[in-house]
C-alpha cells in the first residue's frame, strides 16, 4: 500500500511546472470594425488574471492618447501583456499561465489605428507565435497608463513571448454597429490563420449573460466546418459573472499539455446555476 502511494507521488504531474503561454484574439479595431463596444477580450483576461470582484473592471477601452500608446505598458505595440497566474485544474495539475491580448489600439485624436499604414491586417498579425517587446510592462488597468510607477511593475520576461495556443473570442451578445456576419467572417479568417500555425485553439464565447440564441447556433456551425478537420472546442463564458473563465484557459492547457483524461466543459446554462 505504502509503495503504491509512493509510486503515485513519484509520477504525480504537479511536480513539473507547466508554463502555458496564451494569446487571446478576436474581432478588434476601430468602431466601424467592432461596433459600439469590444467583443470582451480584455474583460476575459482581467477576470482570469485577477478574478476577485475588487480587481475586476469592465472598462478597458482601446482608445488611447499618443503618450499612453508609447508608454511602457502599451510600448507602441498592439498587444497587452496581462502577466502571470497559477491555476490548478480539477485533476490537480498546476499550470502557470502567461497571457497576452492581441488588440488594435485607436488614436483618440484621429480615431484611426496607431501605426495603421505600416501594419499587417489584424487577422494576420494576431496569430503571430513569436512576439518580442523589450522592457514591456504588465497591464493592470486603464488608470495605470501614464502613472505606471504607482502600480506594481512586472516586465515581460526577457522581452519575449512564444505562444503555445490561442483563445479565440466570439461575442454572442448583440452589439450596436456590429453585424453577426462581420464577426463570423473575421473569426473564420482568424481560425484559418491559427490553423496554419499548427498551435491549438479553443473558441471562447463571451457575454453569455446577454446571449442571443441565434448567435450561439452560428458559432456551433462555425466550429464544425470541414476545413477545421477536428471540431474546435467551445467554452461558453461570462467575464462579468465569472462563469467558465478558468475553464476556458484550462481546456486550452489540456490540449497543449496533451492531457489524456477527459476535459469537462460545462455548458453556460448549467455552470451559471452554481453561480
Ligand atoms: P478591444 O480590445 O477594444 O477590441 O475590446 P475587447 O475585446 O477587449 O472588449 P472588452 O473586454 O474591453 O469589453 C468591451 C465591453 O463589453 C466591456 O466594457 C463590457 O461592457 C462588455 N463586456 C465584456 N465582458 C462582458 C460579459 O461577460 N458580459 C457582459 N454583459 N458584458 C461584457
Ligand atoms: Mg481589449
Amino acid at each position: 500500500n505504502t509503495f503504491c502511494r509512493m509510486e503515485k507521488q513519484y509520477v504525480k504531474k504537479t511536480d513539473i511546472p507547466r508554463y502555458i503561454n496564451v494569446a487571446v484574439v478576436g474581432l478588434s479595431g476601430a468602431e466601424k470594425e467592432k461596433g459600439a463596444v469590444g467583443v470582451g477580450k480584455s474583460c476575459l483576461c482581467n477576470r482570469f488574471m485577477r478574478s476577485s470582484s475588487n480587481d475586476f473592471e469592465e472598462d478597458h477601452n482601446s482608445l488611447l492618447s499618443n503618450s499612453d500608446f508609447s508608454g511602457r505598458v502599451v510600448n507602441n505595440d498592439n498587444f497587452l501583456y496581462w502577466g502571470e497566474v497559477i491555476k490548478t485544474s480539477t485533476e490537480g495539475t498546476e499550470y502557470t499561465f502567461r497571457v497576452i491580448e492581441q488588440t488594435e489600439f485607436i488614436d483618440d485624436s484621429t480615431f484611426q489605428p496607431f501605426n495603421g499604414v505600416k501594419m499587417d491586417p489584424y487577422i494576420k498579425r494576431c496569430v503571430a507565435t513569436k512576439i518580442e517587446s523589450a522592457e514591456k510592462l504588465m497591464y493592470i488597468c486603464r488608470s495605470q497608463l501614464g502613472i505606471e510607477e504607482k502600480f506594481e511593475q512586472k516586465v515581460l520576461p526577457s522581452g519575449k513571448f512564444n505562444v503555445d495556443g490561442f483563445l479565440c473570442v466570439f461575442d454572442v451578445s448583440v452589439v450596436p454597429g456590429r453585424s453577426i456576419e462581420k464577426q463570423l467572417e473575421t473569426v473564420t479568417n482568424i481560425l484559418k490563420n491559427i490553423k496554419d500555425t499548427t498551435k491549438p485553439v479553443v473558441l471562447v464565447t463571451t457575454k453569455n449573460d446577454e446571449l442571443n440564441e441565434s448567435y450561439v447556433q452560428e458559432v456551433q456551425k462555425l466550429v464544425s466546418r470541414k476545413e477545421f478537420k477536428k471540431a474546435i472546442p467551445i467554452v461558453e463564458t461570462s467575464a462579468c459573472l465569472n462563469v467558465n473563465v478558468d475553464a476556458a484557459f484550462i481546456a486550452l492547457a489540456h490540449i497543449i499539455d496533451r492531457f489524456k483524461g477527459r476535459t469537462k466543459i460545462v455548458p453556460y446554462l448549467e455552470s451559471v446555476k452554481d453561480y
